[in-house]
C-alpha cells in the first residue's frame, strides 16, 4: 500500500470574505480508489458541493464540510457527470441533508437507481422534487443572491456532461478535463510541459474526440477563467497556464479519433 500523501484536507482557492471556494484533494488515500477532487462553494450562508464522490468519500468530506457549514444548510449538491466518483453517495446526502441533487437531465431517471427502496421511502419528498435537472443549453444556479453557470461540456466525457462556473472566483470546475494523475493535487500546475505526462494517457482514453475538446476549448477562451480545477489531480492557474491546457487539449487526440478496425476485433 503507498503511504499517504501528507497534506491538509482542504485548500481555500478563493475568498473574498463573503464568498469562498474550497477543494478537499486527499480524502481518498493509498491505493483506496483513484484520487479525486471534491469542492465546496459557501456563498452569504449558502452552500453548495460539486462532485463529492462516492461512499468512499462520503464521511471524511462531511466532517471536513461541517468545519465551514452545517449540513443543514447545503442547498445543492452537484454532480457534472454520473460517475461514481462523482456522485455514487446520492442516496446518503438525500436522507442526511436538505440538498437539491443538480444534474443533467439525461441522468435524471438513471439516478434513482443509486438510492436503495428504503432510502427513497424515507424521504419527506419524492425524489423528482429533490432533483434539479439541467437541460443541454446549460442553467444559471441560483446560490443566494449569487449564480453557479452550469456550462455545457457533453461528450467531452460523457453524453450528459456539465462544468461549473463561478463567476465570482472565475473558478471554471471542470470534471474530468484537465484531469492528472499525481500526488500532488493540492498543488497548481507550474511547469506545463512536465505535466503533460500525468494527463496524456487519462484525456486520450476518458474524452471523447478532438471534435468536441476543440468546440469546449473555444467556448473557455471566451470566458473569463482564472482557474480550471479538475475532478482529479492539479489545478491551471492563471491566464498563461489556463491557455497551454486549452492548447494542448485542442491539439490531441482522443477517444474515438483513434480507434480502428483492430480495436473492435473478436477477442
Ligand atoms: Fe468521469
Ligand atoms: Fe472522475
Amino acid at each position: 500500500m503507498s503511504a499517504p500523501v501528507p497534506q491538509s484536507a482542504s485548500r481555500i482557492l478563493f475568498d473574498n470574505g463573503e464568498h469562498k471556494c474550497l477543494v478537499f484533494s486527499s480524502l481518498v488515500k493509498g491505493d483506496e480508489g483513484v484520487q479525486t477532487n471534491q469542492f465546496l462553494i459557501v456563498h452569504k450562508g449558502h452552500a453548495a458541493v460539486i462532485d463529492p464522490g462516492g461512499d468512499l468519500t462520503y464521511t471524511p468530506l462531511t466532517i471536513e464540510l461541517t468545519k465551514y457549514i452545517n449540513l443543514q444548510d447545503l442547498d445543492y449538491v452537484i454532480a457534472s457527470h454520473q460517475d461514481p466518483d462523482v456522485i455514487a453517495s446520492m442516496p446518503r446526502w438525500l436522507m442526511h441533508t436538505r440538498a437539491t441533487i443538480v444534474a443533467s437531465k439525461l441522468w435524471a431517471r438513471f439516478l434513482p437507481h443509486l438510492a436503495s427502496p428504503f432510502v427513497t421511502s424515507m424521504l419527506n419528498k419524492d425524489f423528482s422534487e429533490r432533483l434539479l435537472e439541467l437541460p443541454d443549453k446549460g442553467a444559471n444556479i441560483p446560490l443566494g443572491d449569487a449564480i453557479l453557470k452550469a456550462v455545457p461540456a457533453h461528450f467531452l466525457h460523457s453524453v450528459g456532461n456539465f462544468q461549473f462556473y463561478d463567476p465570482v472566483s472565475r473558478i471554471l470546475f471542470s470534471g474530468d478535463m484537465g484531469a492528472s494523475m499525481t500526488e500532488d493535487a493540492h498543488l497548481p500546475v507550474t511547469d506545463f510541459q512536465a505535466h503533460i505526462p500525468a494527463m496524456r494517457g487519462f484525456h486520450r482514453r476518458y474524452m471523447c474526440s478532438r471534435r468536441v475538446t476543440q468546440l469546449w476549448a473555444g467556448v473557455v477562451r471566451e470566458m473569463d477563467v482564472d482557474m480550471i480545477v479538475p475532478q482529479h489531480g492539479r489545478p491551471f492557474q492563471g491566464k498563461v497556464m489556463v491557455n497551454n491546457f486549452l492548447d494542448w487539449i485542442s491539439a490531441l487526440d482522443c477517444g474515438i479519433d483513434l480507434l480502428t478496425e483492430a480495436d473492435y476485433r473478436w477477442p
